[in-house]
């Protein structure tokens, strides 16, 4: 496993389990489960997911130690309108069984974000949370957070997969500190990404499958990537990427099987 030094030096995994889309109960607690069983330590869910008790549950009944595991979950919209940030933090680490998260984002940029932010402050001060952070902010978003306070976010969390491989979002975080994460890194749950052929060409001269090939290239890119899967061998085989090395002709080729537009919605434009 590879890991990222944040900027205010706590450390995450390079790689996690992304749970979004998985349901509350068995699928949740098995995936988490399988995933800790085969050396995930980093595990990513949100409020909105539904799961946060059985991600808290399948972390209880493993053998891994709860300081062991990168655990990242997200304050949502509705909250963040309702300025109950603190509240909503106390209940997900209830929902989640844990008295600290790793890492807290924002969700959206919904109404309201300015102050969500200074709350996240106060209980990133008071020990509460060891990193905290953003998710779907675009540079103008960034741009007017550093404007209102002087603590950086330790990451963004954007789309990005070969689809879209959001770039000028990356550059910018790139530049001032801020790790990307990539949600929806194989493309989501459409499929298209995954089947085109280039990939698992690519794939065959390295015994790999297309999947980790994006894998791959998402790692090679500095981002952190948190693939999601309900199924045993897909998160295993999610977490085979760290021997071998796509060249930068392969690189250049993952990118040009995307399809050059977003899967998921647009932070601009996104109904709140
Ligand atoms: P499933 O959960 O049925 O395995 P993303 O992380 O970009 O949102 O994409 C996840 C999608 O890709 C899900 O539909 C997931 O389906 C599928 N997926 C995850 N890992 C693999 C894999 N190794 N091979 C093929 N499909 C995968």
């Amino acid at each position: 496993m590879d890991f990222i030094t944040l900027n205010n030096a706590v450390t995450i995994p390079q790689l996690g389990l992304g749970v979004f889309q998985t349901p509350e109960g068995e699928q949740t607690e098995n995936a988490v489960r399988w995933a800790l069983a085969n050396g995930y330590r980093h595990i990513d869910t949100a409020k909105v997911y539904g799961n946060e008790d059985s991600v808290g549950k399948a972390i209880a009944e493993s053998d891994v130690d709860r300081k062991d595991i990168f655990l990242t979950t997200k304050l949502w919209n509705e909250d963040i309108r309702q300025h109950r940030a603190k509240e909503a933090f106390e209940e997900s680490l209830a929902r989640l069984g844990t008295d600290y998260v790793d890492l807290y984002l924002i969700h959206w940029p919904a109404d309201g974000w300015q102050d969500a932010w200074q709350a996240m402050v106060d209980l990133y001060h008071e020990g509460r949370i060891r990193a905290i952070g953003v998710s779907n902010f675009q540079i103008h978003h960034l741009e007017e957070l550093a404007g209102i306070s002087d603590v950086v976010p330790a990451a963004n969390q954007i789309e990005s997969s070969p689809d879209f491989p959001n770039d000028d979002v990356i550059d910018y975080c790139k530049k001032h500190g801020i790790t990307v994460e990539a949600w929806s890194p194989l493309g989501g749950t459409g499929g298209g990404l995954l089947k085109n052929p280039a990939l698992a060409e690519i794939g065959a001269k390295y015994g790999k499958s297309a999947a980790q090939v994006v894998i791959r290239w998402h790692l090679q890119r500095g981002v952190v990537v948190i693939p999601k899967s309900v199924h045993e061998n897909r998160i295993r085989q999610n977490i085979d990427v760290f021997d071998f090395t796509l060249t930068d002709e392969d690189m250049a080729a993952v990118e040009a099987a995307g399809s050059g537009v977003r899967n998921g919605a647009n932070p601009d434009t996104f109904d709140f």
